[in-house]
């Protein structure tokens, strides 16, 4: 498969090493089996996230030297002014320190208790968010995003027929705003196309509902619609993200991801009074408006980060690096969610381990066995992180999809890293039937994937 070269260079490096199979062995026991509990030292390629693990390139550097540090009205600040306000073109914006820090002060500001915010299918740090407001988070993706071999190009989209339906049900009163998130990273970085967030637009205004985007991905979803969306191939990506935000009345979002920084986030909006009240809620929880919970250095470091992630020759490199460790999985007789999305490869474990039950966690054990064979740390989005159970019924329920997502920080791997992950797998499935499931020995209540513990049966 062809393979473009990658945009840069290398000036700085940080090693990794691969400890030995007896090693890995011992941290995997000492860690419970559980990935998280890792040390990051012990890990050769990290895809658990995409997250602020990206590498910064050297016009990032500089800007954090160029940092103003001053609490109020900083010049870093007003250098992230002309960014946001160039790209997205809202009215107003805050910075915040990461992206559940906007999803926390938009809630606060509009969310009462019962109300719900339909979305394509919400991250779920902003259906924590929303709950955590007594709202009610509601995902009306089209049926296609849960069929994983479906190759439908957008299979971000919103089901527009469910949510006029949902609308019609609930009335405007009940919804105080409309999200939608792009790429659809709960299901798979898949992207919603232009021809679909304009209809979601347009039902939204037409019930009087504000409509915000969850941009954390944006930059990748306008290449998407570049590549699939008929009518778009000449635009640019700036051009294509202006039209987009275009349709929205706000957006919050995580900056770790498309702006390329280690930390940060936004939150955009053009009403005057609700700018009003972020501000007060920022004030209390995050930090002055002109910082937001970051150092000047950040704000610098995310302007300079934003135009970086609207490069078409990045772009093209980031999510063909994507595609070829999903081709390269593929040709090897190993199932990923089709089409491969924007920032990670999602390997349909249930599929590989068909003898595992999902009670005995199929794609846990792959991640485990993906680091016993090669050091290498992928996130298990399966029945560890989703199953639940009925406290009245006292049935478990269990995920559609068990999956092992390799999310791929942006700039940071080679395609030499690419192939030992695929060389890595592929040797797994080899011996695919040989593999054993986990049994839990400790799980907390809530959010139990990050700190359960196994043993292997
Ligand atoms: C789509 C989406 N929204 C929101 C967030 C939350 O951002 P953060 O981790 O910066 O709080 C994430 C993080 O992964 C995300 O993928």
């Amino acid at each position: 498969m062809h393979y473009s070269p990658e945009p840069f260079r290398i000036k700085i490096i940080e090693s990794i090493r691969l400890i030995s199979r007896p090693e890995r062995e011992a941290a995997l026991k000492e860690a419970g089996y559980n990935l998280f509990s890792l040390k990051a030292e012990d890990i050769f390629i990290d895809l658990l996230t995409d997250s602020g693990t990206g590498a910064m390139s050297q016009e990032q550097w500089a800007s954090l030297m160029r940092g103003d540090e001053s609490y109020a009205g900083a010049r870093s600040y007003y250098r992230l002014k002309i960014a946001v306000e160039d790209i997205f073109g809202f009215k107003y914006f805050v910075p915040t320190h990461q992206g559940r820090a906007a999803e926390n002060i938009l809630s606060a500001c509009l969310v009462k208790p019962n109300q719900w915010v339909p979305s394509n299918m919400h991250f779920d740090t902003t259906d924590a968010n929303i709950r955590a407001r007594g709202g009610r988070p509601a995902n009306l993706v089209i049926d296609e995003a849960h069929d994983p071999a479906n190759p439908h190009p957008f299979k971000g989209n919103m089901d527009i027929a469910k949510l006029k339906a949902f609308i019609a049900t609930y009335g405007r009163e009940q919804i105080p705003f409309g999200m939608i998130t792009v790429t659809n990273n709960a299901g798979g970085g898949q992207p919603v196309s232009m021809e679909n967030l304009r209809a979601v637009a347009d039902v939204y205004h037409a019930a009087g509902i504000p409509f915000f985007i969850d941009a954390a991905r944006y930059a990748e979803n306008c290449f998407f619609i570049k590549q699939r969306e008929p009518g778009f191939e000449s635009k640019s990506v700036n051009e294509i993200a202006r039209e987009m935000f275009a349709l929205a009345d706000g957006m919050c979002m995580s900056a770790k991801k498309d702006a390329i920084v280690n930390i940060g986030g936004l939150l955009c909006v053009n009403d005057e009074n609700l700018f009003a009240d972020i501000k007060n809620e920022l004030i209390l929880r995050e930090g002055f408006p002109t910082y937001g919970g970051l150092a000047g250095r950040d704000l610098d470091a995310m302007a300079t980060g934003l135009y970086e992630g609207l490069n078409e020759d990045y772009l093209a490199y980031r999510l063909q690096q994507t595609s070829y460790l999903a081709t390269r999985l593929n040709e090897a007789g190993l199932p990923t969610i089709q089409p491969t999305g924007g920032h990670a490869v999602y390997v349909v474990a249930n599929e590989v381990l068909p003898h595992i039950p999902n009670y005995e966690f199929p794609a846990q054990s792959l991640a485990v066995e993906l680091y016993r064979e090669g050091s290498i740390r992928g996130c298990e989005i399966g029945s560890v992180m989703f199953a639940c159970l009925d406290p009245e019924t006292s049935i478990w329920h269990y995920p559609k999809l068990e999956l092992l997502r390799l999310a791929i920080p942006r700039r940071t791997y080679t395609q030499t890293h690419m192939d030992f992950v695929a060389d890595a797998l592929c040797r797994i499935k080899s011996r695919a039937c040989s593999l054993r499931g986990y049994r839990l020995t400790y799980a907390p209540g809530l959010l139990r994937h990050f700190t359960a513990r196994f043993e292997p049966l």
